[in-house]
């Protein structure tokens, strides 16, 4: 059995140790690649000030990128008894390299390699949701724009309110995750600031070249400041689950919508039928059991940022254990909200939309303010025309045109989706993912 990083003369109570380490040998497994890419950055910083030979950190490098692969082809261990990454990595270069392998953790602390590692990995994953944001994004205005003009009822008190639209609908969503987007550009810059050098949260009296590991990993700037560097931890991982958290509002409201259109008595939209589920006893039925998962699975992720406020609430400045918990729902969330968008495109292209909806008498009461701005067009006042066709629909003999001319920006002729396009474009252009890939790359392949 491999021993502790910090084990001395006294071995630690086997309980306390299960107790301690938890699921973090797990945990951990996330973030394996961007544990080796902070050791190769941080070595290559320890031989420009004089604490590695140029032969040593040559042999380091060649080790480590070993490593690496072996990260990311996913069957990177941590072995039975090792407490975590960090730990396994050194392990792993002291068996194959002896005591050069025991010189790499001059200068830092598992405290700020395991910061590093999380804003690595939450940039790298960041670009991943990004992604998939675009793709159900493009669906929607694909969408909205095909069924520009098919029109359904809007409701407020879920009551038949007004004309909306399959165009409307699509695109409030698109836009919505272009909100939702600029949120997960803000929780970027958050993240992209480097930790590393804050060592166990005072820094160190080796001379680090912090500038140099932030340029090496790509990142914007340092988190200079080594308390709040610290400080990060926790903080970081709760401004990205707030910009998750908010993708999920979105597609939760969505999913709501989308089960509520799909039912008989609304009829709006029909899931093809590979896409729904059936029930044990009632055999006609065809469930959207698919949409009611994707809205427990994004209320659920809303309660992320509360959970991480929680745990990180009243600690004072200053590393504790506590934060190690936090990876336990955070790490595993970025592969649940793509699993999420990824099922709500795949659900949304293929839906068929009901294109009969308008002329149903079931809602001939949506075209009450047509006809009332109609008439205010032909020069009655408005309170007056609203009377009158207000005393038409108690009387039972109110009749519809069905024709509608909205013609405003963000209305039903109008929707804007090119503008809403150029919104959401702008603000994934403004990512920048390419300087952290063309850091990785040097270190990896150098
Ligand atoms: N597993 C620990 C965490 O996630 C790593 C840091 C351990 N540091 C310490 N001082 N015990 O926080």
């Amino acid at each position: 059995m491999a021993s502790k990083l910090w084990e001395k003369n006294v071995k630690v109570d086997h309980d306390v140790e299960a107790y301690t380490v938890g699921l973090d040998r797990e945990m951990d497994l996330y973030l394996a690649p961007f544990d080796v890419l902070g050791s190769m950055a941080h070595i290559t910083m320890l031989q420009s000030i004089g604490l590695l030979e140029e032969k040593e950190l040559k042999v380091l490098l060649k080790e480590l990128r070993k490593i690496y692969k072996v990260a990311v082809s996913g069957e990177f261990e941590i072995e039975e008894g090792v407490e975590d990454v960090h730990s396994q990595v050194e392990l792993m270069l002291t068996r194959s390299l002896g005591d050069i392998g025991k010189k790499i953790h001059s200068g830092r602390s598992r405290n700020d390699q395991v910061l590093v590692d999380l804003k690595l990995f939450i940039r790298s994953r960041i670009e991943d949701v990004a992604m998939a944001v675009k793709r159900l994004f493009d669906t929607l205005i694909g969408q909205s724009n095909r069924y520009k003009d098919v029109v359904i009822p809007g409701y407020t008190h879920l009551q038949v309110a007004m004309p909306s639209s399959f165009g409307l609908w699509f695109g409030a969503y698109a836009e919505s995750l272009a909100d939702d987007l600029t949120v997960l550009r803000a929780a970027y810059e958050v993240a992209n600031r480097n930790p590393l050098g804050s060592a166990a949260g005072y820094g160190s009296s080796f001379p680090l070249n912090r500038a140099m590991t932030t340029k090496l990993l790509g990142f914007d700037s340092m988190a200079y400041n080594v308390v709040y560097a610290q400080m990060g931890r926790g903080k970081t991982e709760r401004i990205v689950a707030q910009a998750l958290a908010g993708i999920a509002a979105t597609l939760s409201k969505l999913a709501f919508d989308a089960c509520m259109f799909n039912s008989q008595n609304f009829g709006f939209i029909k899931l093809p039928d590979e896409f729904t589920t059936g029930s044990s006893i009632m055999p006609h039925k065809k469930n959207p059991d698919v949409f009611e998962l994707t809205r427990a699975k994004c209320n659920k992720l809303q309660a992320l940022p509360m959970e991480i406020t929680l745990i990180t609430n009243n600690l004072p400045s200053g590393y504790f254990r506590d934060l190690q918990l936090i990876k336990e729902n955070f790490l595993p969330a970025f592969d649940s909200i793509i699993d999420i968008i990824n099922m709500v495109d795949s659900m949304l292209s293929q839906v068929k939309v009901n294109t009969d909806v308008a002329t149903d008498p079931r809602y001939k009461l949506m075209y009450s303010v047509e006809e009332v701005n109609r008439r205010v067009v032909e020069g009655t006042p408005f309170r007056d025309s609203y009377k009158q066709v207000g005393l038409e629909i108690e009387a039972g003999n109110f009749e519809p045109r069905y024709d509608i001319n909205h013609t405003h920006e963000g209305s039903i002729g109008n929707l804007c989706n090119d503008e809403i396009a150029e919104l959401f474009n702008s603000t994934l252009a403004k990512f920048d993912f390419n300087t952290y890939h063309e850091a990785f790359d040097k270190l990896i392949n150098a």
